[in-house]
């Protein structure tokens, strides 16, 4: 039987207009630019506004990707919305999107696995088309995270924004597309990274919502230093599986959510700068939003050319994490 190699075959990405800079947040608690700056790379990112969901980024992203593709919506098969702040408990934030859309043939759900979310969706969706089931998919990570924030504490305040990137997957020629892949879970450390109430384990209360169980609670230490593990461990497996080598990497795309994670995976890997995209310094880390959003840009700003090979990683809460390494299939886009 023919094998069918899966691409990318269009890219989306938005971000809200509002700018909230590492000043303003030191207006709300105690913290500095330069502190900010140094410790993670993030100067400003992009906030919702109130009256704004995450379907709402989601659908702007998914359009542009949509039209970067040629396809119309109601030819798409499967929708997958990897998201940590759905609009809703149900229905699916993908639900929201397929209606928006109107992409009236299309299945539809979300994949909660944080930022490496969107990761998860590509090989998910890939994997429904290789399988024969469906031919177009959809695959969208997208958040608003500053809804979910505890905007009086440092630790977390400062680290986070909203966005959303999107990429439609269908087969390509044999020779390019997805080359292989890895998912990880941890989930034995899971509570260092949590957002503790609202589901069934901690109903919300009046109790929770004082207590602020309803944010994001995190043991930064731990994350980092798993951060740094899996990025460098997973990115030579997903090679290896490839039957590649470092040296014939030609383009990383990385979680963005430290610089100093990046860079020690950067190093690890023995990449120079010239091989990433980073756009934290203007966005934070926008979980399942951040790979897409960077792979869209550094697409569109020719960094990436036809026949690269790609790879993309992400960690998250689970903890979690996913590599894909790809031979990129598309020639340059007009700009
Ligand atoms: N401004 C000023 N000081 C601060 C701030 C701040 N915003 N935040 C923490 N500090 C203080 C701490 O209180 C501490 O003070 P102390 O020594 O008096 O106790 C000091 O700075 C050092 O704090 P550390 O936690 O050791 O700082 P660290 O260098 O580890 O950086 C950070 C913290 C940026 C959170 C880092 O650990 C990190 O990036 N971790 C990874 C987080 C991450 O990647 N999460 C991604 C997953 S998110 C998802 O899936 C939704």
């Amino acid at each position: 039987m023919k094998k069918i190699s899966v691409g990318i075959t269009g890219l989306g990405s938005y971000v809200p207009e509002r700018v909230v800079t590492n000043d303003d947040i030191s207006k709300l608690v105690e913290t500095s630019d330069e502190w900010i700056v140094t410790r993670t790379g993030i100067k400003e990112r992009r906030v919702a506004d109130e009256n704004v969901a995450t379907s709402d980024l989601a659908i702007k992203a998914a359009e542009l990707a949509l039209e970067d593709s040629g396809l119309d919506a109601d030819e798409l098969d499967l929708i997958i919305v990897a998201t940590a702040t759905p609009d809703h408990a149900f229905p699916s934030t993908a639900a929201l999107v397929q209606k928006n859309l109107g992409a009236s043939k299309a299945a539809a759900f979300d994949l909660s696995v944080g930022c490496s979310g969107f990761i998860y969706g590509m090989v998910t969706g890939a994997n429904f088309i290789t399988s024969g089931m469906y031919k177009k998919v959809l695959v969208i990570g997208a958040e608003t995270l500053s809804k979910i924030v505890d905007w009086t504490d440092r630790n977390t305040c400062v680290l986070f924004g909203d966005g959303a990137g999107a990429c439609v997957l269908e087969s390509c020629d044999e020779s390019f597309g997805i080359l292989a892949s890895e998912l990880g879970s941890d989930g034995l450390n899971g509570d260092v990274l949590i957002l503790p109430a609202g589901g069934s384990r901690y109903p919300a209360t009046a109790e929770t919502v004082k207590n602020k169980l309803h944010t994001i609670k995190m043991d930064g230490k731990e994350v980092f230093k798993f951060a740094v593990r899996v990025m460098e461990k997973s990115s030579m497996r997903v090679l290896e599986e490839a039957g590649l080598t470092q040296d014939q990497l030609d383009f990383f795309i990385p979680h963005q959510a430290n610089m100093r994670i990046v860079d020690a995976a950067m190093k690890k890997l023995q990449l120079g700068r010239e091989k990433t995209h980073i756009n934290m310094d203007k966005y934070g880390n926008m979980s399942a939003a951040s790979v897409p959003v960077a792979l869209d840009e550094a697409f569109r700003e020719g960094k990436i050319k036809q026949g690269d090979v790609v790879l993309l990683i992400a960690f998250g809460a689970g903890l979690s994490w996913a590599s894909i390494v790809m031979r990129w299939n598309r020639r340059d886009r007009d700009v």
